[in-house]
């Protein structure tokens, strides 16, 4: 069966006929104007004729041969059409003479200078990964694929404008077996699906460039029934042609038709003077009572000691810090690789999040329980004695019209346990966005995230949540314990708010069937402010299997009820209050009229999904100006298409992202969400962020089937430490070197990645040349940089390194 290989591209060699020196295995010559690099990728492997290299290959793989084989592959990789057929890879690893290591190494050397004088500015550069072996428990092996072990040794793709530390990688590359390029036909094929890239570019003209794209076999007989996904290792490059970066200027002078956060709230912080950045990088370690759980504006004790109130949760909503943290947030004692999607939805590591008493709280709930080394989520929620999938489906049973992943696609989930009812959803084909605030339940989102499910730590509280009005199709809360009929149904008018025309409230609670004196008040209480609000009970019922009762309600599509209320209570929202105002906005107590107009957002539910990711919302105009300074729909248009060119073309093959690994994503720029679209067929989930300060977007994101949020980035999200796999920064650092603190985003950054996690940054060349210099100085290690003109390109990846000093943070001192 397919075994793993690796690949590693060089961009040495200044023409095709340096194809037949050592070390090539797939050569690609791109000549091209851009200097773009393009290669197909394989990942199948299937017929080892390879004698050669075993010697090494068995070592590095031994280790993973104990382990069991029956990870499934992901499918994504499997059928990976642009796989190397078997032949191509034939000549791994028959090479490995001394003489053919010395040739290589000279040609590098040759190629060094010659690139160099063609062209100064372009520089492709990957590192490899030096580790081999790592310091896993064998159980860790067993249980998770080897990929990113294997990835780590032996992957190591090189390729270098300036001649920087060339020598010293290559050697441990070449002793792992390379091949020559000795077929025509490995060319061929490789050039193949690129071609018509490669048309583009050489039309332009410029700079030639090879790609040499090395394979390794690295699987021996035993280890063959790895599935080919474990070892997926594309190196290639791709790179975006020069037209395509292009398009990612945004009009400086204007944000389009869309308004910002910034400029739509009303308690917007002001921006902060830049501080004076220390030049040199030394780190320390957080020191704070929440320890390796640190989440900086939610565990500001110094603040929340000095709250007047806290009976509306105050002191779960944000505090940020007056200057963000610059110190590393330490890694739990005995943390482990996170066990893979969907694996993960229901065991996690115990040591990765070592909270016993939401066990304890909540154990015979059979919500999630300790078994020797993992947390199991046995059935679900709270609600879900007998498994959230049942609940799921029994909702849909109940009420057809819902039709999970088709009509409804985006759903919030308000006090989610530890996010079942989103984890089983995903299924589906739904996107659900969970949040809790911290601690209510003792890190029930920081479950949630280790176990592959999206979730953000916040509270109903003063303010609006982070999101744009009319954003979800559903909102579920099951025994959420918020207090809706309080206060006037302030938090059930904020759910309103949230809430499509037409979209539904699903709420399962105690009071929806028990006949307590409590709860029969409740649902007293709940029907008199539902009619209210104009939200129509449409079915109630009870779930026998999990003894659960629902009640769905609907929220209006049209002004009419609200017209024919005998009382104006709750009020209608003034004209002036904007609906998608969210940050930092305190909640109101009104409603927003229901959108009529044939081109307002929200009078008409979008299209089924997966159609509606990508078209055009009908409220977008040619009469708006977009992001990019085109017509709207124009720029929409381009903005998919360039994603979807760079996420297949580079990000996919081209970054040694083995994205089976993959599962928890931010887009920290989001824009109109085209690379979280362009991402759609993998088994992962992206949270759109959109910052405060851009264009905004996010409503262009929701509808199109996909979700985010609001987010300021000279702060801290909300979010635990180590919970995402991949972070997709756009031109974000520089945005921010201009307004706070860019070293602050780099620590935060680093306290959101889990270990091994990795980062690919889009920015100006001087900003990736900083951000070089930082993550190596937090011993991380740098995939790959590229740049061309004034543009640059980085994939950096987190390690486990941690530094020693401490610096102790009194404000975060309980
Ligand atoms: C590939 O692995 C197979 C599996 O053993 C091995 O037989 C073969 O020699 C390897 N090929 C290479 C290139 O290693
Ligand atoms: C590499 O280039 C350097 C400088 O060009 C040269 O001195 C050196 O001899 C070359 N080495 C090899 C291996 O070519
Ligand atoms: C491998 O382990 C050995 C023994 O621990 C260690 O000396 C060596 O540094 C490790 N190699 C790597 C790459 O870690
Ligand atoms: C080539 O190999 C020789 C011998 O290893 C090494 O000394 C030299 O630095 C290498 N040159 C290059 C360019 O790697
Ligand atoms: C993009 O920005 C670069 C640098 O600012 C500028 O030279 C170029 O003209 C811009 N491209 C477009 C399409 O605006
Ligand atoms: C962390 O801070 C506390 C309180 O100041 C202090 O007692 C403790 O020693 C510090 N821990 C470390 C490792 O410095
Ligand atoms: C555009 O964005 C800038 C920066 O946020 C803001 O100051 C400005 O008011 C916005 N312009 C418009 C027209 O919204």
């Amino acid at each position: 069966m397919a075994t793993g290989r690796y690949t590693r591209i060089d961009t040495k060699r200044p023409s095709s006929s340096y194809c037949s020196t050592v070390t090539v295995v797939v050569f690609v010559a791109l000549c091209l104007v851009g200097v773009w690099m393009m290669t197909s990728s394989g990942s199948d492997i299937s017929t080892p004729n390879i004698d050669v290299p075993q010697e090494k290959q068995k070592t590095e793989v031994k280790q993973d041969v104990v382990k069991d084989n029956n990870e499934s592959p992901a499918p994504q990789f499997e059928d990976n059409p642009g796989d190397l057929p078997e032949d191509a890879t034939k000549g791994d690893s028959n090479v490995k003479s001394p003489a053919e290591e010395k040739g290589n190494n000279e040609s590098s050397n040759e190629t060094q200078s010659e690139e160099k004088q063609e062209e100064q500015s372009k520089e492709v550069e990957e590192s490899k990964s030096d580790e081999t072996n790592k310091s896993e428990s064998n159980e860790e092996v067993k249980e998770e694929s080897s990929e990113s072990k294997k990835e780590d040794g032996t992957e190591g793709s090189k390729t270098d404008g300036d001649g920087n530390d060339f020598g010293e990688k290559k050697e441990s590359e070449e002793g792992s077996g390379e091949s020559k390029p000795e077929s025509d036909e490995n060319e061929k094929k490789s050039e193949e699906s690129p071609s018509e890239t490669q048309e583009e570019k050489k039309e332009e003209g410029g700079i030639e460039e090879k790609v040499e794209q090395k394979q390794e076999n690295e699987s021996d007989d035993s280890s063959k029934k790895e599935d080919g996904e474990a070892k997926e290792q594309g190196s290639q490059e791709v790179f975006p042609s020069a037209a395509q970066l292009e398009l990612l200027n945004e009009s400086a002078t204007q944000n389009g038709s869309f308004s910002t956060q910034a400029a739509e709230s009303k308690s917007v912080k002001e921006v902060k003077t830049p501080s004076s950045q220390q030049e040199e990088f030394t780190w320390k370690l957080c020191n704070t009572t929440a320890g390796p759980d640190y989440i900086p504006c939610l565990d500001n004790w110094d603040a929340i000691h000095h709250l007047r109130s806290t009976k509306h949760y105050e002191h779960r909503e944000r505090h940020c810090p007056t200057e963000p943290p610059t110190c590393l947030v330490p890694l739990p004692e005995g943390y482990k690789r996170p066990i893979e999607w969907p694996k993960s939805r229901e065991k996690v590591w115990y040591a990765n999040v070592p909270h016993t008493k939401l066990v304890k709280i909540k154990g015979h709930q059979n919500w999630v329980k300790v078994s020797g080394e993992y947390l199991t989520f046995p059935g679900g929620g709270t609600q879900f004695k007998h498994g959230a999938l049942h609940y799921i489906e029994f909702i849909e049973q109940m009420l057809p019209d819902i039709a999970w992943g088709k009509r409804s696609r985006v759903v919030l989930d308000v006090g989610c346990g530890v996010a079942s009812f989103g984890g089983f959803l995903f299924e589906k084909d739904v996107l659900t966005m969970s949040l809790a605030p911290k601690d209510e339940h003792e890190a029930q989102v920081q479950f949630a995230l280790e176990r592959g499910i999206p979730a953000i730590s916040a509270v109903m509280g003063t303010l609006r949540l982070p999101f744009p009005g009319i954003a979800f199709d559903i909102v579920h809360c099951a025994r959420c314990r918020v207090p809706w009929h309080a206060e006037g149904g302030k938090l059930l008018l904020e759910l309103n708010r949230l809430l499509r025309p037409g979209g539904y409230f699903v709420w399962s609670a105690t009071p929806i069937y028990q006949k307590l004196e409590a709860d029969v008040e409740i649902w007293n209480a709940m029907s008199k402010l539902t009619e209210q609000l104009c939200w129509k009970l449409i079915k109630k019922e009870k779930d026998t299997v999990n003894g659960v009762g629902i009640a769905i309600y609907q929220k209006p599509f049209s002004n009419e009820c609200y017209e024919q209320r005998s009382q104006n209570e709750p009020p209608l929202c003034e004209q002036s209050d904007d609906r998608n105002a969210a940050w930092n906005v305190p909640l109101q107590s009104c409603m927003h009229k229901v959108p009529e107009g044939e081109t307002e957002r929200g009078s008409q539910w979008p299209e089924q999904w997966s159609a509606r990711l990508q078209k055009l919302p009908y409220w977008l105009t040619s009469s708006q100006v977009g992001v990019y300074g085109k017509s709207a729909p124009e720029d929409f248009t381009a903005d998919s298409e360039h994603w979807k060119h760079v996420v297949s073309k580079s990000y996919l093959n081209g970054m040694g992202i083995s994205w089976s690994n993959v599962r928890n994503v931010m887009d920290m720029r989001a824009v109109y969400g085209g690379f979280a679209a362009a991402l759609r067929d993998l088994k992962l989930w992206v949270m759109n962020v959109v910052t405060v300060d851009s264009p905004d977007t996010l409503p262009i994101i929701y509808e199109r089937g996909l979700f985010g949020i609001y987010h300021d980035w000279c702060e801290s999200f909300n979010t635990y430490p180590r919970s995402y796999d991949l972070l997709h920064a756009d031109h974000l650092f520089s945005k921010i070197n201009k307004k706070c603190n860019m070293r602050a985003l780099v620590v935060e950054v680093d306290r959101i990645l889990r270990p091994e996690g990795k980062i690919i940054v889009r920015d100006h060349v001087e900003i990736i040349n900083e951000l070089e210099t930082i993550f190596r100085s937090m011993h991380w290690e740098i995939r790959m940089t590229y740049s061309k003109d004034k543009e640059g390109l980085l994939c950096a990846q987190k390690t486990n390194w941690r530094p020693e000093e401490v610096e102790t943070l009194k404000y975060a001192l309980m």
